[in-house]
């Protein structure tokens, strides 16, 4: 079977080398994983009370892309040692309403945070999964991917470079496995 996956880029710019790594990532699947990014940046910042009244269509839409998937990516920067604003925001919505969170129960999931620097986004990928495990995505667990030094990932063309090749095909290999195990049909 061919589980799809949702993922999920906390960056929100053009040049953002989250996204490269994320379409990266897409391209290095083993046939059993299918995955499509689903956009945050349209999303209204969440507030409970438009939930209620009038939930934006963009809401919608959001979460039925979430529910319809059988596993989760989360491939993001970091912000001030923290989740950018932009991806908290998607999974707050995606949380909401109460009880029927999009994430579902179970399904499985992972995170990769990439920086130019050195640390590699470590406080965004911990943070991250601070909220996935109150949200009942059960995470990979290795290879962990604080992706440092990002920004030399890429050459002009925007083809990705050999040293860290390897790492994201040994990285999406293991999810696949991840997925297979966990995932709910
Ligand atoms: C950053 N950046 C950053 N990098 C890091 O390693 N730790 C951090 O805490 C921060 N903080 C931070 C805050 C804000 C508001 C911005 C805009 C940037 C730098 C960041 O890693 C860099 O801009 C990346 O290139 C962002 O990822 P994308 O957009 O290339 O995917």
């Amino acid at each position: 079977k061919v589980h799809t996956v949702a993922v999920l880029v906390g960056s929100l710019r053009k040049e953002s080398i989250n996204r490269k790594i994320a379409k990266a990532l897409a391209e290095l699947a083993p046939a059993s994983l299918d995955l499509r990014i689903v956009e945050i940046r349209d999303l209204p910042l969440y507030d409970e009370d438009i939930d209620n009244d009038t939930p934006p269509a963009a809401y919608g839409t959001f979460r039925s892309a979430l529910k319809d998937a059988d596993a989760y990516l989360f491939v993001t920067p970091e912000y001030n040692r923290s989740i950018p604003g932009a991806l908290k925001n998607a999974i707050d919505v995606a949380s909401r309403p109460y009880g029927k969170s999009a994430f579902g129960h179970g399904k499985p999931g992972a995170v990769v945070s990439a920086s130019p620097g050195a640390i590699g986004g470590f406080g965004a990928n911990h943070q991250l999964r601070q909220a996935l495990v109150f949200l009942d995505v059960p995470l990979l667990q290795q290879p962990e991917a604080y992706l440092g030094g990002a920004g030399k990932f890429f050459d002009e063309s925007g083809e990705l470079g050999d040293s860290v090749k390897p790492f994201l095909q040994k990285f999406i290999d293991a999810f696949a496995a991840w997925v297979t195990l966990n995932a709910k049909d």
